[in-house]
């Protein structure tokens, strides 16, 4: 039974929707009430994580609200729910994004080793990062920590100067754009697919965020258009097609940092070519972390830091890591070796 809100004597006044009738959830421990503001910032801000959406979808339940929403990919999603809003947390108005690991640490609970380890790396606003490694070096790891997927075992990571445990979750949200392979998108339309990241978007900015991400035309093409219902029983979008999407909501959402999962999967030439555009678009004036398996992405950066079994291994510039001919130069060999002859 819920306890009885004094402060909640509005007539008429109705609790938040609850799909299993538990009440509102309550994200943090003994900390204020969730508003539903928050939870679409918050989901939107955990767009790509890391299980297919099928789990969401398969379950054949069409999602009503954004709680009922939020609630599904709690119940039915690995997700961490012990990161929390600190008790008096700093809100930041105006978002540079300046983004710092600081002697950073990680380990996933009860695992070995740490997945990293000392990780030094400032990115200054705006600038791209680009990370490379093989496979399992920790790349991945290193970008959720700073929109707080995890959080870090040693160190901190910062924004703006300002611990990201530190901070509000709207400050968070607003900050930190996440696109990765593994793209939501939810049995409802088109437009409110998109409009999840933005709901209060006009159909003139869907479409502009849809054509920077070279989209537009291939939505503006289907029978239904933006009303095109998406998933299982409705249009499947291919991957390449699906991270345009991703990228079109994230264009909606305009958040200064980006945090980019490259696909590792090849697309083909065309749709790379298009990938790349809308993501080109999306990266112009933010601050970029790009887990990099893509040569292009890489040699364009700002920075390269080579990541090796949770190491910071080389950094450097594509020419000054090219001289040196070290990792990094050797994994550019074997990526010339393995890009296909077009
Ligand atoms: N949720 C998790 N729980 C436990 N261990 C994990 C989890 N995610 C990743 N790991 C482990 O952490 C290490 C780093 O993984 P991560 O995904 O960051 O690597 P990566 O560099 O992104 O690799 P790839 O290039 O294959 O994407 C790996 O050993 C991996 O097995
Ligand atoms: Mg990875």
């Amino acid at each position: 039974a819920r306890a009885p809100r004094p402060h909640n004597t509005t007539q008429g006044a109705r609790p938040p929707p609850s799909i299993t009738g538990r009440g509102p959830i309550a994200l943090h421990t003994g900390g204020p009430e969730v508003s539903i503001g928050t939870i679409v910032a918050f989901v939107s801000l955990q767009q790509g994580l890391f299980r297919p959406a099928v789990s969401l979808l398969s379950t054949g339940v069409q999602i009503q609200t954004s709680l009922a929403l939020f609630q599904r990919i709690f119940e039915y999603l690995d997700l961490p729910v012990d990161i929390t809003e600190r008790e008096d947390p700093v809100h930041l108005d105006r978002i540079k994004g300046e983004v710092r690991f600081e002697n950073v640490t990680f380990g996933y609970d009860g695992k070995g080793g740490p997945v990293l380890d000392g990780i030094d790396i400032t990115v200054p606003a705006g600038s791209s990062l680009a990370v490379v490694g093989s496979t399992g070096a920790g790349k991945s790891t290193l970008g959720h920590l700073v929109p707080r997927l995890y959080d870090v075992t040693g160190g901190r990571v910062t924004l703006d100067g300002v611990d990201v445990r530190d901070l509000d979750f709207d400050t968070l949200a607003r900050a930190v754009g996440v696109v990765s392979q593994e793209t939501y998108l939810f049995h409802a339309s088109v437009a409110d697919n998109l409009r999840f990241a933005k709901p209060d978007a006009t159909d003139e900015e869907l479409y502009a965020a849809a054509e920077a991400a070279q989209i537009h035309d291939h939505i503006a093409a289907l029978p239904d258009g933006y009303d095109t219902v998406v998933g299982e029983r409705g249009h499947r979008f291919s991957g390449g097609e699906k991270q345009r999407l991703a990228i079109a909501r994230t264009i909606l959402r305009d958040p200064p940092v980006l945090v980019l999962d490259e696909a590792t999967s090849a697309l083909d030439t065309r749709t790379e070519a298009a990938v790349q555009k809308a993501i080109d678009a999306l990266s112009a004036n933010r601050t970029t972390l790009t887990i990099a398996h893509r040569l292009s992405t890489v040699r364009g950066a700002d920075q390269i830091v080579v990541l090796d079994a949770g190491r910071a291994v080389e950094r450097g510039t594509h020419r000054e890591l090219v001289e040196r001919d070290g990792r990094y130069a050797a994994l550019v060999r074997r990526d010339a070796q393995l890009e296909p002859t077009r």
